[in-house]
């Protein structure tokens, strides 16, 4: 199966492309930097992964950027994992709307017109395509500091249940996953205080596993998860 995955650099994304690679699936990642970790997957699985440094937050070029210059229609995309964010910490009040902007492009714009040339290539092929959004636990659970970058997942989890209803009928699916607070560049410029009061609130008492929601993300873009379509699948050591 072809699988595209956004954000294939670092942290989940790069597990991500590790755990398709490993189940034999063929990964196409997108992200702005080369890194060694990547290339790592490509020494180990040449000819079945592939990388284009795309700048995300340009929503207006995506077919061009991602679909013209790399997933070109004779390729089959089976699925579309939509991993790629950035988070725009501040108080309510501090809220500025360029850098809402420039994060909505990149969390909410960018991923939905994937999404839609993702579900063209799958209506040009007859395939029972899979598409999978990374949303986060703060869009169900508050966390100061954290409004703008939660609505934007929100909007995420929103687009994904609609999708899974308008195009269910053809076996198109459309699910998300909710991963709790994880170890990763995004969360690093957190104090070991702040992790600690964020790892109380969950029932497992630690940072969620990076591995875990790889496995997830693979499970749902795969056949066994063939009846689960619009649904949210929180994988957060039991966040409340
Ligand atoms: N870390 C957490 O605690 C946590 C919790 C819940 C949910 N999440 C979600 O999990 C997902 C993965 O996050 P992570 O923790 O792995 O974050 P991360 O380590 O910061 O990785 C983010 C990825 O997105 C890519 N990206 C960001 N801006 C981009 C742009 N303009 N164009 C292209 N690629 C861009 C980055 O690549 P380049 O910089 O190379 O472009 C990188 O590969 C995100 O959707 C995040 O919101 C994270």
């Amino acid at each position: 199966m072809n699988h595209l995955v956004t954000g294939c650099s670092r942290g989940v994304g790069v597990e991500i492309c590790r755990v398709l690679l490993k189940q034999g699936h063929t990964v196409y990642g997108v992200a702005r930097s080369y890194t060694d970790e990547f290339k790592a997957l490509e020494s180990e699985y040449a000819g079945r992964v592939f990388f284009k440094s795309i700048d995300l937050s340009d929503s207006k070029n995506v077919r061009k950027s991602v679909f013209k210059n790399f997933i070109s229609n004779n390729i089959q995309l089976h699925g579309f994992v939509n991993n790629a964010a950035m988070a725009y910490d501040d108080i309510v009040t501090n809220l500025n709307l360029d850098k809402l902007q420039a994060m909505y492009a990149v969390n909410v714009f960018t991923p939905m017109m994937i999404t839609k040339y993702a579900l063209r290539n799958m209506l040009l092929h007859h395939t029972k395509g899979c598409i999978v959004h990374i949303s986060s636990i703060s869009a169900h659970t508050g966390y100061k500091g954290l409004a703008m970058y939660a609505s934007s997942k929100g909007a995420l989890e929103a687009f994904s249940k609609n999708t899974a209803r308008e195009w269910g009928a053809l076996g198109i699916r459309s699910n998300v996953v909710v991963p709790g607070f994880m170890d990763t560049a995004m969360s690093s410029t957190l104090a070991e205080e702040q992790k600690d009061r964020i790892y109380k609130r969950t029932s497992m008492k630690a940072a969620t596993s990076v591995h875990s929601v790889a496995e997830t993300v693979a499970f749902l873009l795969s056949d066994a998860a063939c009846s689960i379509t619009g649904q949210n699948i929180h994988v957060d050591n039991g966040t409340i």
